[in-house]
């Protein structure tokens, strides 16, 4: 059993899967930690052009997600796994954050991300979903990149994903900010730039020092 896995249920799932395939995600699948799975949102369509979406009611510009496709969609991955909880990105959610993303990856467990598109949904879907999230205030087209920013920001918590051990949800579990401090690699000279000596000094007490002293909380 992996610790977390993902259904993401998308029209564009071609957009989705090269990211997971690569790097840090890869590494978490292949070391059976994360499972990523998809659902082709368009096999739920109805009709003979498998439509998932129509005009609003009361009138107003684009085309809205239908209830149908979604929820047969949905009920189909909870028919399997009841216990899967409901994800939709929706700029009108909870603004996400690393002390959420921190949450997810602890509890672990299997959520399905269920990716809007066209102008929005239907309100009656919100009816099964579990959490609503926003990526920020700004409005993309679809529910694809909010996806993959939130697998990727739960999955690298997780321990064995990345390569220190304590990289990750060690370091900012303690009190829910990521600290961090400017860093260098070689050259110790680059176009004039130069490393701080401090950093070469071996004086590992004073090194924690400076960086202490250079920290900026990132979240
Ligand atoms: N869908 C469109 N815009 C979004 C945003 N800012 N956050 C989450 N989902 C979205």
């Amino acid at each position: 059993m992996p610790k977390i896995k993902f259904t993401i249920i998308t029209l564009f799932q071609d957009a989705l899967r090269p990211y997971l395939d690569v790097s840090m995600m890869w590494k978490a699948k292949d070391k059976g930690i994360a499972e990523f799975d998809f659902v082709d949102l368009r096999e739920f369509g109805l009709g003979p052009h498998k439509s998932v979406d129509d005009t609003p009611y009361g009138g107003g510009d684009g085309m809205l997600l239908r209830c149908e496709p979604v929820f047969a969609a949905i009920e189909s991955v909870k028919s399997k796994d009841p216990s899967a909880k409901v994800i939709i990105p929706t700029p009108a959610g909870d603004t996400w954050s690393q002390p959420m993303a921190e949450n997810f990856a602890t509890k672990g467990g299997h959520y399905i991300i269920l990716c809007p598109h066209y102008e929005g949904y239907d309100e009656r879907i919100l009816s099964i979903v579990d959490y609503k999230i926003s990526l920020g205030k700004y409005v993309l087209t679809g529910g694809e990149l909010p996806a993959l920013i939130m697998v990727d920001s739960i999955v690298r918590l997780i321990p064995g994903v990345l390569g220190g051990e304590t990289s990750a949800l060690v370091e900012s579990f303690s009190d829910g900010d990521n600290i961090e401090y400017p860093q260098y690699t070689k050259p110790y000279d680059f176009r004039g730039m130069t490393v701080p000596d401090i950093l070469l000094s071996g004086n590992h007490s004073e090194i924690k020092k400076w960086r202490s002293e250079h920290s900026q909380k990132s979240a």
